[in-house]
């Protein structure tokens, strides 16, 4: 055991001093309102009725395009009574001028409207879904498509979305994993923080930049069983090491809203626990924007049972924390009743009118309430070359290179017949995934076509779709079979349709379904060189087909440009780089499953295999069919000469990496550490750090990780986050179960 190491208080209290002074200049600049903001806003609080300030507080969907239960319609008059404070799902420079004019020129007050939407991976430049840009591990190119999301947005009167989505996500039966970064904390705060960034960039003013809003606060993705919506029972302890810290990363990054989460935590639903909205996100985090629900969650606490009605709904959220009220209408039909009874205070009204207020300064709303309603920019600024370039880089960069037996892709010049076979082959109304907001399926590039778009008439292409996706019909084998026998080379385009993840969309099994895998053997039966292009929304089980002797290329759904970028893989223009940060479990048995496991008191050894009385399954093997961090490329890289060293509080390491095959290539060097010994359990690997190299052929690299104490800090059961010292074990490699070993003292 080790004693505790706690800097000695009037260090610790400096150190906070400056590190919240840091941490608040950072907000600030994001959360900045000029002396005429100000005054503008004190004007309007103090002329606002009642009624008028319960309708700011409350969000209408336009009907455009209902992503969840409507419970009152886009009801113009109270708009133009000035009872709503923002619309979602409306898009499009007419329509939103239409309605801002309402609220703008015929309401009392003229405070101008929010217009939300999910804007999650593009709006009508469609990018990968976010499961499969977070397998890029590419900062700089997530916040760029960030940007590229917003610009286009905002070109169609779009000024608020509703995203990141950062719920870190253990289970692949929960179908809105692919919205997010996946299971690991420490990537998950990088990726949610710049993606807040892009979203925002440096000047809410703007008129290209969107205000963000991280959901779903929290711990959303740990629901009991996978299924969407249901109970989420964690520890405080898990709750802050690996649930929050995402959200904080937000708040910190200066995101302008945060959105509760449907579940529960423990017995206290989200949208009414004030110990979370309240006393966490407002007080000890100092988050400056304002907390909006999510679909009618406030009527959902009378499902939950903690509210009588939705007037109680109304009064137990508000005085939570909630500021605005997503759909439910309860804020404009109770509010008043609810004051008038003494149950809510006009503080709390007030503090959540002016956090909205606040948001539409910051965007410039009160400058000009048409900022966002540039005919011009909608025609020019939407679907550029440029935006179409980087989503089919981002495309390839997400591709994850599962299996690659006898160096079967690159698909080679040779082939001149290529056989694409499956219903994920030429699938427009796929390629686009869950949450595509504003993109026209009718505009992706399929398999096929970017295939065709690669080979030109130089190749012969055959496609059969062999099968549905979910159902037992075979009659289709035949035909795919006589396809692959005519062709030199098979692609195998399987997965997932993209309904069947996203939200609502829990599986219980989560092989690829129906007959695919049927499919797959009869196609290997003919002896062809046979390739396997996923398409799918979350790690699969896709344990009979990785039996098969075929190379895998994960491929997610890659968005407006998919069969473009993932043509550019397949044929080695590209060399694969990705590399999972979701675990893809070998059944659903094994779930949950992720790296960062403890210990427990009896671990089992593979090198002990008989062993009975210890942490395994007696019908199957703990380790994961491919684990975080995986990824395959077309060249080789050698890891070497693992070396760390501890100066003071400064930990330094370095490892070579040699190229040692045919193809340049970009590895992502990963670093884990493991906390050896600690007065709590610590896990077997954390990821603390990685760096994204270009190590040409024959090129051998030196990478370099420096960490501090703060790295190895960790969340204690007094929630008091604080390094111990001791031996730790440092880790170096291609993924998490691949690495180089070796152990440091700190003191
Ligand atoms: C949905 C989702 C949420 C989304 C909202 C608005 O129910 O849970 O992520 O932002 O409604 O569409």
């Amino acid at each position: 055991m080790k004693k505790a190491f706690i800097l000695n208080d009037v260090a610790l209290l400096f150190v906070l001093l400056l590190l919240g002074g840091t941490l608040q200049a950072q907000v600030a600049v994001q959360h900045k309102l000029s002396p005429v903001d100000k005054a503008k806003i004190d004007s309007l609080m103090n002329q606002m009725t009642l009624e008028e300030k319960l309708g700011q507080m409350t969000l209408f969907a336009s009907g455009w395009d209902v992503t969840g239960p409507v419970v009152g319609t886009n009801d113009k008059k109270l708009i133009m009574e000035g009872k709503v404070g923002a619309i979602l799902n409306a898009y499009t420079v007419d329509y939103v001028r239409d309605l801002q004019r309402m609220a703008v020129e015929d309401s009392r007050l003229k405070i101008p409207l929010l217009f939300g939407y999910d804007v999650i991976h593009g709006h009508r430049t469609i990018f990968p879904i976010p499961l499969g840009q977070s397998c890029s591990w590419n900062l700089k190119m997530i916040e760029d498509a960030e940007r590229v999301a917003a610009i286009e947005a905002t070109a169609e009167g779009i000024n608020w979305t509703f995203a990141p989505m950062v719920d870190i996500a253990r289970d692949p039966r929960w179908g809105r994993v692919m919205e997010g970064s996946g299971e690991d904390t420490w990537l998950g705060c990088k990726i949610a923080a710049a993606r807040v960034k892009g979203f925002q960039g440096n000047d809410l003013k703007a008129n290209n930049t969107l205000l963000a809003c991280a959901k779903h606060f929290a711990a959303y993705g740990a629901p009991q069983g996978g299924r969407d919506y249901f109970t989420v029972d964690i520890s405080q302890l898990t709750l802050y090491e690996s649930y929050l810290p995402p959200y904080k990363a937000c708040s910190d990054a200066g995101a302008g809203s945060i959105m509760t989460s449907f579940n529960e935590i423990a017995g206290v639903p989200s949208t009414c626990n004030k110990w979370l909205l309240t006393d966490l996100l407002k007080k000890e985090w100092g988050f400056k924007g304002f907390v909006v629900t999510d679909w009618t969650s406030i009527n959902e606490l009378v499902n939950h049972g903690v509210a009588e009605n939705n007037k109680d709904a109304a009064r137990i959220s508000l005085n939570a924390g909630v500021d605005m009220d997503m759909c439910g209408k309860t804020f404009l039909d109770y509010g008043t009743e609810l004051l008038k009874e003494k149950k809510i205070g006009m503080d709390r009204i007030d503090e959540a009118v002016r956090s909205i207020l606040e948001a539409k300064a910051m965007l410039g709303l009160f400058d000009d309430p048409y900022r966002y309603c540039d005919k011009s920019r909608q025609e020019k600024e939407v679907m550029t070359p440029d935006h179409l370039s980087l989503a089919r880089k981002m495309v390839s960069e997400s591709c994850v290179l599962l299996k690659n037996p006898g160096h079967m892709l690159p698909i080679p010049e040779k082939a001149k017949t290529i056989a694409i076979i499956g219903p994920l082959g030429d699938s427009r109304k796929d390629m686009l995934g869950s949450w595509s907001a504003a993109g026209k399926w009718e505009q992706s590039v399929t398999l096929l076509e970017g295939i065709k778009n690669r080979t030109g008439d130089k190749t012969e292409i055959i496609y059969e779709k062999g099968c549905n996706t979910n159902d037992n019909d075979r009659s289709g084998f035949e035909a795919a079979v006589k396809a692959a026998v005519k062709a030199d080379y098979v692609i195998l385009a399987l997965g997932e349709n993209s309904w069947m993840s996203g939200e609502a969309a829990s599986r219980t099994s989560i092989d690829v379904p129906g007959v695919q895998n049927e499919l797959a053997e009869v196609i290997v039966n003919t002896g062809k060189p046979v390739v396997v292009v996923l398409f799918n929304g979350r790690p699969l089980a896709i344990t009979k087909l990785a039996r098969q002797p075929v190379a895998i290329l994960e491929t997610w759904f890659g968005g407006t440009q998919a069969g473009n970028g993932i043509a550019d893989v397949l044929f080695g223009d590209v060399n694969p780089s990705g590399k999972l940060t979701m675990t893809f479990p070998r059944n659903e048995g094994q779930i949950p499953i992720f790296y960062n496991v403890k210990n427990s008191g009896r671990p089992y050894n593979p090198a002990d295999s008989g062993a009975k009385y210890v942490s395994r399954y007696l019908d199957g093997p703990n380790d994961p069919l491919f684990p975080f961090g995986f990824g395959r490329s077309y060249t080789s890289f050698i890891y070497s000469n693992l070396a760390a060293s501890v100066d003071g509080h400064k930990i330094n390491i370095t490892v070579q990496v040699a190229n040692e095959g045919e193809f340049d290539g970009e590895e992502i060097v990963q670093l884990y550490i493991r906390d050896k010994v600690g007065s709590i359990t610590r896990p077997l690997k954390e990821l603390k750090g990685y760096q994204k190299v270009l190590i040409k052929k024959g090129e051998t690299k030196t990478i370099a990780f420096s960490l501090t104490t703060d790295d190895l800090a960790f969340y204690h059961p007094d929630l008091k986050k604080y390094w111990e010292p001791g031996e730790f074990m440092v880790f170096v490699g291609t993924n998490s179960a691949e690495t180089l070993s070796t152990s440091i003292t700190v003191e």
